[in-house]
């Protein structure tokens, strides 16, 4: 159903009072007004009404899977059934007890160190099949839940070697078919895996089996990158706190047109510290677009920069010295997204919008504003040609808000027509 803007505004006032939406009442006026949406049309494609959801991916058959970070939710990765509902995936006994996710040693709160069952998952993002390797689900467990004590107070504990992993499901059995774990000095216990990209060709790793790129986003101030041989399991940094990756200091968004604070139980009125959070690959491969969430700045690095280890004494000093600055968006931006046209959708709760970094003008674009798209948090591009965004009210959940709960369900995954025929990005094989 397509609304008058006047009248979405509205109801969106209406159904999300706790969600303090500024709404006047400016029928009469003789005025300009900012209708608060542009773009294509937007369909409500699934709505959330258990969990509050993190990421979410969609596969060429247009099974919807979503993940939730936890907490006290008894699932961390589940599958849409119907248009209301998901259900745990690929099955119920993965997930980790809540009595489990998290233990302390010497009264230093870690989480789980379970390799193999699922403790937090905070990304996703499906590869399509290739000669050599089914279309796959893959995971990002952080391995690092958000815990209450008694007195209701969130912390994260750290991350523990087994906790932290990727695992890929294959979406032909729907079965696990890799682990991947971490040592400590490339997954730190204050490391925070937020997003992923893959290139599978074979040509970029000696394994032939292709990489991961996988941004850590450490809170706790040392984000950088960590790739992933996914022939050998071999891991390694590159960029930790090089100052692209750093979170800006005492950043203030607004939200709903409000200024924002970080209100927290037990802690003094802060900010958001989240580093580089969201990631791209252009659809040749050698570039990897990313941003800190606190930053309005987009940065790029050649990809060769982060394949090259440690074994090259240089590495690490040619990545830092490679790295583009490629100017401001106009807001803060977390989750990214790409399409065939090499376009960077990269998207701003600050707006209500999703905007793209195109590199044939070396601008950042306008694409779908919308006064429903309350943190837009994880996009994904489907081989239908869709833009799947999730919706999850993040600004009004408890942990920022002093305990005080402010979300209203339904969350939702909302989705529009890529513009110029995108696609997916596929064929990196
Ligand atoms: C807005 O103002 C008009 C004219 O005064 C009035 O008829 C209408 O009921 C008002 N709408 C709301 C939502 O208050
Ligand atoms: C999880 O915790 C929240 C906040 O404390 C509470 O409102 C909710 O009922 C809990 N859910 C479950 C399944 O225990
Ligand atoms: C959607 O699926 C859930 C879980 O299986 C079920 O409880 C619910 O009745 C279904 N809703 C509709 C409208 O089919
Ligand atoms: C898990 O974390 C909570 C909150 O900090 C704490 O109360 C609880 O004791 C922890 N559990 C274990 C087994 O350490
Ligand atoms: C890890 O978690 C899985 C899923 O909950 C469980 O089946 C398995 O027994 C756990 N392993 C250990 C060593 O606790
Ligand atoms: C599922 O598919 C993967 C990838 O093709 C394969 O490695 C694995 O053995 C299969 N598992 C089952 C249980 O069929
Ligand atoms: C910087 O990146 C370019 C590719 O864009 C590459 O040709 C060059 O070797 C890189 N420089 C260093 C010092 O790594």
């Amino acid at each position: 159903m397509h609304l008058l803007p006047t009248v979405s505004l509205f109801l969106a006032a209406a159904a999300t009072v706790m969600a303090q939406v500024t709404f006047q009442n400016s029928s009469q006026t003789i005025l300009r007004v900012d209708t608060g949406s542009y773009g294509p049309e937007i369909e409500e494609f699934h709505y959330y009404y258990q969990q509050w959801p993190i990421g979410l991916a969609v596969s060429s058959t247009g099974r919807l899977f979503a993940c939730y970070t936890r907490g006290n939710y008894s699932f961390t990765l589940g599958e849409a059934v119907n248009k209301t509902a998901e259900v745990p995936y690929p099955s119920a006994e993965l997930n980790l007890p809540v009595s489990q996710l998290n233990t302390s040693f010497n009264r230093i709160p870690f989480g789980s160190s379970n390799a193999s069952g699922l403790i937090s998952v905070q990304a996703l993002y499906i590869t399509p099949q290739t000669s050599s390797r089914p279309e796959t689900l893959w995971v990002v467990d952080t391995g690092r839940p958000t815990v209450m004590d008694a007195s209701g107070t969130p912390s994260t504990p750290y991350g523990q070697p087994g906790g932290p992993k990727i695992i890929g499901i294959s979406l032909s059995n729907d079965s696990i078919y890799a682990t991947y774990t971490f040592p400590p000095d490339v997954h730190y216990p204050d490391s925070y895996m937020n997003d992923i990209r893959f290139d599978l060709r074979s040509s970029v790793t000696p394994s032939g089996q292709g990489i991961a790129y996988i941004v850590d986003s450490s809170d706790e101030g040392r984000p950088g990158f960590i790739m992933l041989d996914l022939g050998t399991g071999e891991s390694w940094r590159r960029l930790t706190q090089d100052p692209s990756v750093l979170r800006v200091a005492n950043d203030v968004p607004s939200y709903q047109g409000r200024p924002f604070y970080q209100r927290t139980n037990g802690m003094p009125v802060g900010h958001l510290r989240e580093g580089a959070d969201g990631i791209q690959i252009s659809p040749e491969g050698e570039t990897i677009y990313y941003s800190p969430l606190t930053s309005d700045y987009l940065y790029s690095i050649p990809a060769l920069n982060l394949r090259a280890k440690d074994d090259d004494p240089l590495a690490e000093q040619a990545a830092h010295n490679n790295i583009s600055n490629l100017g401001q968006r106009g807001g803060n931006a977390n989750g990214f997204e790409g399409d065939s046209n090499g376009l960077v959708y990269q998207l701003v709760p600050e707006h209500n919008a999703v905007f793209y970094y195109d590199p044939a003008d070396l601008q950042t674009h306008a694409f779908v504003r919308d006064p429903r798209i309350i943190w837009p948090d994880s996009a994904s591009v489907a081989m239908d040609g869709w833009f799947y965004v999730n919706v999850n009210q993040l600004p009004y959940q408890g942990a920022w808000n002093g305990g005080s709960e402010g979300r209203v369900f339904p969350g939702a995954v909302l989705r529009c027509r890529l513009p110029r025929g995108g696609r997916k990005i596929g064929g990196l094989v």
